[in-house]
């Protein structure tokens, strides 16, 4: 052996020594393969070796070589092996935290729940079905012709500035928001011929300033029966049954006087207030009556331009207010609750009615 290759063999070893060392104090993926490059990389120190051999003695070289790259050899498989095992580590400590917990309970979804004037109509829609009304729906754009002619309000009259009517902007000037459902009175009639039997739930505006007990939107029921023989007091039975569905058995229905157009007689109509018995109490302003809507029996005109023979039938007609029933069922106090679109309001409903 000559000088130059002792000189190798110690270089060799030295350089494992340093090198094994180094790769036992590796303890992550990013470490090895900085360990892998400044041993075995293009310019590590092995390969700076066996590009030194070459200024070897011709016989010394291939010893050298061998040498050289049996560390090589050795050092590769040793980075290999520290490499798989962190690797399996570094696979199992992301499993373990990504593991999912199949036993824990699921976040709740919030679901949607039915706004509460639609609840209330579909209330009124089935109790109307036990007593034979059918619902039916209108356009809430309306002409005037069904809003009010039909309705046996002239134009002109100055009935018509009881409803303060929102117009709308269209080529005819006779467009506009139904101040109230009875258009489908006529709508109805002109369709089929008696018996009629129906229930008109929807919206209705009027051009009107907003307070706790005015909204420009607000929705009616309007009901409608025409036959042989109807008199006031069906009308009063009718809503006398409609008030104890709603609000207990005991209700008992005021009329009292009051006008519209198309009735003749026509009435207004109250229910007794069901939180004091009608004894007198802060939600009926001490009168024992809550006031409900307009009613009456249908008047001989719109009876007439719709087709139908006055002599041979009678109808009653009323009006009410929808979210008047929630408020006086709920002790609601703000009629703009119900447009106001705050979940706080409508969710109390959601868990009240189911
Ligand atoms: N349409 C009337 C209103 O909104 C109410 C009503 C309906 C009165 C039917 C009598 C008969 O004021």
């Amino acid at each position: 052996m000559t000088h130059a290759t002792h000189a190798l063999s110690d270089e060799i070893t030295t350089l494992r020594d340093a090198a094994v060392t180094a790769l036992a104090t590796v303890e992550s993926l990013d470490k090895a393969i900085a360990w892998e490059r400044a041993y075995l990389g293009p310019k590590g120190r092995v390969t700076s070796l066996l590009r030194g051999l070459s200024g070897l003695a011709a016989e010394d070289r291939p010893q050298a070589g061998r040498d050289t790259q049996a560390l090589r050899a050795e050092l590769a498989e040793r980075f290999e092996a520290v490499r798989e095992r962190l690797a399996v580590a570094a696979r199992q400590r992301h499993l373990a935290e990504d593991a999912i917990d199949v036993t824990l309970p699921g976040r709740p979804v919030a679901i949607g729940a039915a706004h509460p004037v639609s609840r209330m109509i579909d209330e009124v829609i089935e109790i109307f079905a036990h007593l034979g009304f059918q619902a039916v729906f209108g356009p809430e754009v309306e002409t005037a012709r069904y809003n009010f002619d039909l309705l046996n309000i002239p134009a002109n009259h100055p009935a018509r500035d009881v409803w303060d009517t929102i117009i709308v902007e269209s080529e005819r000037d006779d467009v506009v928001l139904r101040t109230h459902t009875s258009p489908m009175q006529a709508r109805t009639m002109e369709r089929i011929q008696p018996p009629v039997r129906v229930i008109v739930p929807g919206r209705s505006y009027r051009y009107e300033a907003q307070d706790a007990s005015h909204e420009w939107m607000f929705t009616q029921l309007e009901g409608l029966a025409v036959d042989e023989h109807i008199t006031l007091a069906d009308l009063k039975g009718v809503l006398q049954e409609m008030a104890r569905q709603l609000f207990g058995p005991r209700r008992r229905v005021r009329f009292r006087c009051d006008f519209f157009p198309f009735v003749e007689p026509g009435v207004d109509f109250a229910v007794d207030c069901a939180i004091c018995e009608g004894a007198g109490c802060r939600v009926c302003k001490q009168s024992g009556w809550l006031e409900m809507g307009g009613a009456g029996m249908v008047h001989p005109n719109v009876l007439r331009v719709v087709g139908y023979d006055p002599a041979r039938y009678t109808g009653f007609a009323f009006g009410l207010g929808i979210e008047r029933i929630i408020m006086m069922k709920y002790g609601v106090d703000d009629l703009r609750a119900f447009a106001g679109n705050d979940l706080r309001f409508l969710r109390q409903f959601a868990r009240a009615v189911v």
